[in-house]
Formats: structure tokens, sequence, C-alpha cells
């Protein structure tokens, strides 16, 4: 493998400070408890940086902040025009800054070098751009009435809200969650994910650089169940929204029961990618091997259940295998690496139980299933990207989200079999259809119940275009002009005239 490029010296400035602090009324400072945590290299298992970790008090201090620049503070009160330039310059600054921030998400996520700079980080600047764009683009309607009054909407901000987002994609999730919020005029308390706390702050200074005011965004990284959990029973907060796994969407969910808060949750997936003998089948392999493999299979639209048709179900698996088996796997910071390490400990030990469990209920690894110790990696997360035969729909394999680079290849009969399987999950994140038949393509799309369907493609997204789950994958539409709807609400004015 080639010799991994020089880390940016920007970034092993940021890494090496004492510890990193966090983001409260435009002032980088420390935790209340003084506590700092550790961030860690999954490719080596060695410790990264640390960083300030916050809890209730913290939290507190954050949404004060966050409710006096909602309440009386300047972002309410900014002409449209000046918060546009302050996104743009966000955008732009993401951009200048592209292969630090791409370095430092590699080095605490672990991710391809190639994805970072390639996907997250220009697409959280689209994001941010994109967001830019509807500050003054939407607005409220005038309602025919009777004519002794005056009908009319304002299209009104939620207030501060509490962003809770995952290791995955941390600077993307960042940006999908703030572009929208703070485009329609909202405050925010942002807590990113214990493992990938990194590129947030980093984000937060870039805000702050592009003339973001203070107490508008604030960032209190820590984990879940302290930091996380004050927010979501915050009763100053307004809207909680809120990307991870289904269990702790489900305890969200009941949690802000207690204030009415808004919710909106995208949560986790088992999505059906459905082969037909009919498809173009090279096109299909590397759609299915990029449905699961890319992002190490961390992600919650991931292919991971592959319907294949019955009549070309070997040979298909077989050529899947082999690509799979050869699919390069090293340190995200060399550029040759196409699979990384997973992001945590946890998550290895999590994947490498469902290894054990395909195994168990009677799957067949035909490449991989087994965690990844060759020179250099053994000290790492690393799982060698695995392909399971023998797998019936109804196993914990097929059913449970395993989040890492495993895939479940299963036969079907015909369409209908495809669809029925398809939909027997308790999930409804995404779907795949692979076919030259538009006909069965349209008629499969309609089908599936998933939030987002795929033809002939996988894992396209575009900052235009709605995402979200049917079913247990969650509740609301991130991106695209629906999103507007999580962070607005609506007020009625009647005026009498006279
Ligand atoms: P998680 O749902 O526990 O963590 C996601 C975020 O929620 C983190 O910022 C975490 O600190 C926070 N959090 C955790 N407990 C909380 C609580 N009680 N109140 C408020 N915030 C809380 O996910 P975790 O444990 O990192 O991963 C477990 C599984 O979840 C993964 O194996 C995967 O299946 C799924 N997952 C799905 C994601 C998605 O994109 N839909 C992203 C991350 C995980
Ligand atoms: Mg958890």
């Amino acid at each position: 493998m080639a010799a991994a490029p020089a880390l940016n010296p920007a970034v092993q400035d940021f890494v090496r400070a004492p510890f990193r602090k966090m983001l409260i009324d435009g002032k980088w400072v420390a935790s209340a408890s003084g506590k700092t945590f550790e961030t860690v290299n999954p490719a080596t298992g060695g410790a990264l940086a640390s960083v300030a970790e916050g809890d209730a008090e913290d939290v507190e201090r954050a949404v004060r902040a966050a409710r006096r620049a909602f309440d009386d503070g300047p972002w309410s009160r900014m002409s449209p025009g000046d918060r546009v330039k302050i996104l743009l310059r966000t955008a732009d600054l993401i951009e200048q800054n592209a292969l630090e921030l791409a370095q430092l998400e590699t080095l605490d996520n672990g991710k391809s070098i190639n994805e970072s700079l390639n996907v997250d980080i220009p697409s959280a600047a689209g994001t941010f751009r994109y967001y830019a764009g509807w500050v003054d683009k939407s607005y409220g309607q005038t309602i025919p009435s009777d004519p002794s009054f005056f009908n009319f909407t304002l299209r009104e901000p939620v207030g501060v809200c509490g962003q809770i987002i995952p290791w995955n994609f941390p600077l993307l999730m960042a940006a999908w969650k703030l572009g929208p919020a703070l485009a329609c005029g909202n405050t925010v308390v942002l807590k990113p994910a214990e493992q990938t706390p990194l590129t947030a702050l980093r984000l937060g200074e870039l805000l702050q650089e592009a003339g973001l005011p203070d107490g508008v965004l604030n960032i209190v990284p820590g984990y879940g169940p302290t930091a996380g959990g004050a927010l979501v029973k915050h009763p100053a907060v307004d809207k909680i929204a809120f990307t991870g796994s289904t269990e702790v969407g489900k305890e969200i969910h009941r949690e802000t029961a207690g204030t009415l808060k808004r919710v909106s949750l995208e949560l986790g997936g088992k999505s059906p990618n459905i082969v037909f003998a009919d498809a173009d089948v090279e096109a299909a392999v590397q759609g299915a091997l990029m449905g699961v493999f890319f992002n190490q299979g961390q992600v919650c639209c991931a292919g991971t259940r592959l319907f294949v048709e019955q009549k070309m179900h070997d040979e298909f698996a077989d050529v899947l295998a082999k690509h799979a088996h050869e699919m390069p796997q090293g340190h995200g910071l060399d550029p040759a690496t196409k699979v990384g390490p997973l992001v945590s400990k946890e998550q290895l030990d999590r994947v490498t139980d469902y290894l054990a469990i395909g195994k168990s209920e009677g799957a067949k690894a035909i490449a991989g299933g087994e965690r990844n110790t060759a020179a250099g990696l053994a000290d790492g997360y690393f799982v060698k990207p695995t392909v399971f035969t023998g797998v019936r729909n109804d196993m914990r394999i097929a059913q449970e989200e395993i989040f890492g680079p495993v895939v479940s290849v299963i036969p079907f009969k015909d369409e209908s079999d495809a669809v029925l399987q398809g939909n027997n999950t308790f999930y409804g994140l995404a779907a795949g259809v692979w076919t030259k038949d538009v006909n069965k393509a349209h008629r499969v799309a309609r089908a599936i119940r998933a939030g987002t369907l795929w033809v002939n493609c996988y894992n396209v997204f575009g900052a235009s275009a709605p995402f979200g789950g049917y079913k247990q994958s969650g509740y609301g539409r991130e991106l695209g002009s629906y999103s507007l709807d999580l962070y607005t609400q609506i007020k009625t004015v009647w005026m009498k005239l006279s």
C-alpha cells in the first residue's frame, strides 16, 4: 500500500491541543465539571484527542444562550440577505479547508480519505449552500377571506433546536441538521457523537469565522444518556432532531411526550436491494458492493439484504464474493484504501458478534466473515468485507441492523416474492431495484414501503432530494424543501379592516 500523505499542520495542531473545548454563547469553554473524554483513532486503537465532556449543566448553559439568541438575539432580527451571506461563506470556508476537514474526519471516524474528501466534505458544503438559497425564498401565504378581514400566514422558526447526530458521517450530519435549522432562523444546541466530535467542533469555528452571531450555534460534545438526555428533557428546547439507532429514537419519542416538543427521527434500516435477472449484471454487482461496503457498511440505508433472482443467485453471489475479497482494506489515510476500520471497539464487537450469529443460524460466509488482523491492522477495528449466502429473510442477520461491511444474499422467485420479502422488515428507509424493464421498475418502486427508492443505482443523494424513513426507520424528511417543515411553524394572522 502507498505511504499515507503527511497530515496538514492545522490538523496536527487541532488534535494536539491539551483538549478541545465546547462552544457556548460564542466562547470556547471547558465543561462545568472540568471533565474531558478521549476520542480514538479507529485505525490504530490509539487516543487521538481529548475533548471537553458536556453534561446537564453545560447543556443548561448552552440552552440558555440559544434561548437568548433566539428570543432577543441578532439572528431573528438579521436581514435575510445577511443570513444568506453567512451560510454561503460557511460553504466557501468548508471548501477552502477541505483537506484539513477530510483528514480530521478520517482520523476520527476511520473512513477512507477518498470518501472524506470527495463525498462528506463537498456534500456538507453543498448542503449549506443549498439552504442559503431558501433563507429568502420560504414564506407564508395571503389567504382569500371575508373582505372585512386581511388573512395571511407567517412562516416562523420553531425556536431552540436540540440536534443529536451520529458518528457515521460526522460533518455531513452536522450540515444536514444545521443548514435548514439556521436558514429558517432557529438557534441550535448541537451534540455530536462521542466517537467523532472533532469536525463538528471545527465547523463551529468556521461558522464563527463566517460571521454567525454568538449563541446562535452552541456545540456540547458528550455522551448520549448525559449530554444528549439533558437536551432531550430540557423544557426550553422547542425541537429535537435526532439521527441514530431506532432504540434511542424510541426513547426520545417517549421522553419528549412530557414537553411535547417537536421531534424528527432518522433511524436504522435493513434495506432491500433487489436484483432481477434482466438487470445489467455488471452494474448491479458494482451497485451491490457500493450499497453495502461504502463507509464500511455504517450507513443507515445500506443495502444489506441483497435479493437476487433465483436463477442467477449462485453465480451472482460468487462474483460478489470475489470482488469483496479483493477490496483493499487499510488505514483511511492511505489513498489506496477502499474499506477502512469500523468506528469503535464497541462497533467492532457488535459486528463480529453478528458474524458469529450468522454462522450459528446456518449462513455461510463466502467472503470475509472475520476480523482483519493482517500486519498493520491488528490494533485497529477492521472487519473483512463479508458476503453471507444461505440466508433466509427471517434470520437475525437479515432482520437486525448490523452496521458493518456485511451483506446477506437472499434468493427470490419472482417479482411478487421480491416485494413480499423486501417489505418483510420493521424498517423502511430505502431500497434498490435493478432491472432493464421500466414497467417492473415502476411497479416495484411503488410497492416497496421505504422513504427512498433507487432504480439501477444506490446511495445517491442530493441536498434538494428529501430523505427519511417509513415504519420504524423514523419520521420527518430531511433535505430538500421538506426540511423547512421540520424547522418552521405556521402562524395565521387575521386583521379586522375598517
Ligand atoms: P446511538 O443511537 O446510541 O447514538 C447516536 C447519537 O445519539 C449519539 O450522538 C449518541 O451520543 C446519542 N445518544 C445515545 N443515547 C442517547 C440518549 N439516551 N439520549 C439522547 N441521545 C443519545 O447509536 P450507537 O450506540 O452509536 O450505535 C448503535 C447502533 O445504532 C449502530 O450499530 C447502528 O445500528 C445504529 N445507528 C444508526 C445510525 C443511523 O444513521 N441511522 C447512526 C448510528 C448508529
Ligand atoms: Mg448507543
